[in-house]
């Protein structure tokens, strides 16, 4: 059974406001990209990666990975103007024979490799896709034109992190059929059955300077 991620590093950036896309920002001594990527080419879950990067970074992204010695790299493939886009591209590239195709946020670079096993293993319990989660500690609301229309049922609610894993043929068809803010999204319209393991903290998207900051000081 072989197991492929797709690292979507194909974003702007553009709430990070800096001179290059986020994947190429400064996350300790090397481009943010480095980290998530040498996370999965080290996970034992992980046997091979795609990464998909911004236009015009192909190469940068391909001279990392070379950099760090990231030996599961199968190819690096261009992006597109949606993260659902994106992943495309990237699943594009994974093999027909692939079994599972785990999808993760370059954006989140400190993947804990507990996190990969866990939403792998979920996949052998049946599932069709697996997601990882963690408390949502605000009250939600949903709100229309400035009008409250609805208190959300806290305990009801999840924050959604990546990494998410999918029976690959589950994964490919959900793509087929349209777009969503993440893959899981699409799985479940599509039918599937998508359940949820334990996140983790570390896993924030770095959008603001913030956050990279943040991110920098559990490095
Ligand atoms: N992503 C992508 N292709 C896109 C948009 C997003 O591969 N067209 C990826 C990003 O690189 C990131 C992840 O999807 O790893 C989550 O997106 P987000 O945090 O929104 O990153 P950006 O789109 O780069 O940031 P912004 O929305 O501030 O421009
Ligand atoms: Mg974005």
């Amino acid at each position: 059974m072989s197991v492929w991620a797709v690292l979507v590093a194909a974003g702007r950036g553009e709430r990070l406001g800096e001179d290059r896309p986020k994947a190429f920002v400064r996350l300790g001594d090397l481009p943010l990209l480095a980290e998530p990527l040498r996370r999965l080419d080290e996970s034992g879950f992980i046997d091979h990666v795609v990464v998909v990067a911004p236009p015009g970074w192909e190469e940068p992204a391909i001279l990392l990975a070379e950099e760090i010695g990231a030996s599961k790299v199968s190819a690096c493939v261009t992006g597109g103007a949606t993260r659902t886009e994106s992943v495309r591209a990237g699943v594009a590239d994974v093999p027909d024979d692939a079994a599972v195709i785990v999808v993760h946020d370059a954006a989140r670079p400190l993947l804990p490799d507990e996190v990969v096993g866990r939403v792998i293993e979920a996949l052998a319990r049946g599932f069709d896709g697996a997601v990882p989660a963690v408390p949502v500690t605000d009250t939600v609301k949903r709100v229309r034109d400035g009008i409250v229309e609805e208190t959300l049922l806290r305990d009801e609610l999840v924050a959604v992190q990546t990494p998410q894993a999918f029976v690959a043929p589950v994964l490919r068809a959900a793509l087929d059929a349209g777009d969503g803010s993440d893959c899981a999204s699409l799985v479940e319209r599509h039918g599937g059955r998508v359940t949820v393991v334990d996140g983790d903290e570390r896993l924030v998207k770095v959008t603001s300077r913030a956050d990279l900051e943040r991110v920098a000081g559990w490095l």
